[in-house]
């Protein structure tokens, strides 16, 4: 499945990203060849031109005295606005921070709550965009409500459903796919209707951006984050945050650190804090400028930046689709039917359902086949990224309903 590893140290620009066939695009990947990773849900799988560009990062930190103050700092900038292509290109609003958690944890600690307000959250969304909001109610006396689906129910119609019947919603804080199975959210309806209703926008692209399309212009949420190492294909320790204008002007960071102000007079031993950096730049989080994780996510990003979303997102599809085509020929188009309208299965995973007497078996199967996946609650999370064919995917499809059927 993969070709050669590169030399250490070998500089991430001489290794060749052009690839158009299932073969090329595998071998920009450094998975091993006896493996088909099924897991960017819960990390991306590392291109050859990230891991290149960690080793020459280690290798060059070896004389950190050669690497100059405004080459480092301008790494920065780079992964500052080449990840600001996900939002709109937008790269003012963007600052560097460690993960999820701390993005969400910083809109929770800057949007206004108080008694008798209440913040949405979807059931068994990831923790990273509950536990800052659960943090936040207790302190201010405001109420944390729990976004329920009914039977056969989408959760697009449940949000929509629970925002009209809940009084006072302030913070409405959303994934676009839910990272169990991959239940999609139309923003698209969502949006209009939390503004309407004088809540904020607050969401968690972490199962998504780099995947799907986004849109800043059209949900004009308050904050926006995503971690880099899964769709993204970056370096874990490394999250994206996008905050909307009034923040940057007046939002408060969760530290106090150097690199959020003012240069020219920060080491002076001024009276009072000097200014902040422009734009997002306030919320940069200390330790992000890790030469070895900006090399990381630089190359990731450049090469999701030469495929092109659209790209991306209809090999990721295609992807889907043939395990999904495969499934369904094996008549269990039951297993990924999910309980919910096929419009609202995202396109790039998907969470396969066996029945509970056959899950164990089939996990186990998959594992002794050296396909990796999540397997949680009932649900075998699958997702691949172009380093899988679209013939694996079928390969996995007739695997499982082998497995079903014996
Ligand atoms: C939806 C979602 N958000 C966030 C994260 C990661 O959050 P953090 O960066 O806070 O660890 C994950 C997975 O790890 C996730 O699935």
């Amino acid at each position: 499945m993969s070709a050669k590893t590169p030399p250490h140290g070998i500089h991430p620009d001489t290794v060749s990203t052009t690839a158009s066939t299932d073969a090329g695009l595998s071998a920009c990947f450094a998975v091993p060849a006896d493996t088909i990773y099924l897991d960017t849900a819960a990390h991306g799988p590392r291109l050859r031109t990230v891991q290149a560009a960690a080793e020459h990062a280690l290798a060059a930190g070896v004389a950190p005295w050669r690497i100059g103050t405004d080459e480092w700092l301008q790494s920065i900038e780079d992964v500052r606005a080449a990840s600001a292509r996900f939002f709109d290109g937008d790269r003012e609003g963007v600052a560097l921070v460690p993960s999820a958690g701390y993005g969400l944890s910083l809109a929770a600690r800057n949007l206004p709550l108080e008694e008798g307000d209440t913040v949405l959250v979807l059931d068994r969304q990831f923790p990273s965009n509950l536990l800052p909001w659960q943090q936040r109610c207790a302190e201010t006396g405001a109420r944390l409500q729990f976004v329920r689906r009914s039977p056969g129910q989408g959760w697009t119609d449940a949000v929509l459903a629970t925002l009209a019947d809940t009084r006072a919603v302030r913070v409405l804080a959303l994934p676009q796919a839910h990272w169990h199975d991959g239940h999609l959210l139309d923003l698209d309806r969502i949006a209009p209707q939390a503004r309407d209703g004088g809540a904020a926008l607050v969401l968690d692209l972490s199962q998504s951006l780099g995947a799907l399309p986004a849109s800043i212009a059209r949900w004009q949420p308050e904050f926006v984050v995503s971690v880099g190492h899964k769709w993204l294909l970056g370096a874990q320790g490394l999250a994206y945050l996008w905050a909307a204008p009034q923040w940057r002007t007046r939002g408060m960071p969760l530290e106090q650190g150097w690199m959020a102000r003012d240069g020219a007079t920060v080491f002076a031993s001024p009276a009072v804090p000097p200014d902040y950096r422009q734009g997002a730049r306030r919320f940069d989080a200390g330790g992000i400028a890790d030469p070895q994780r900006l090399a990381m996510s630089t190359a990731a990003l450049k090469q999701l930046h030469d495929w092109g979303m659209a790209r991306v997102a209809s090999g990721l599809q295609a992807r889907i689709a043939a395990l999904r085509e495969t499934l369904d020929g094996h008549g269990l188009a039951e297993w990924t039917a999910s309980g919910y309208a096929a419009s609202d299965h995202a396109a790039h995973f998907l969470g396969l359902r066996p029945p509970a007497g056959q899950l164990d078996r089939i996990a186990d199967a998959l594992a002794d086949a050296g396909v990796v996946c999540t397997h949680r609650q009932g649900i075998l999370r699958i997702a691949p990224h172009l380093h899988v064919s679209v013939d694996e995917m079928r390969y996995v499809g007739d695997l499982v309903a082998k497995v079903a059927g014996g």
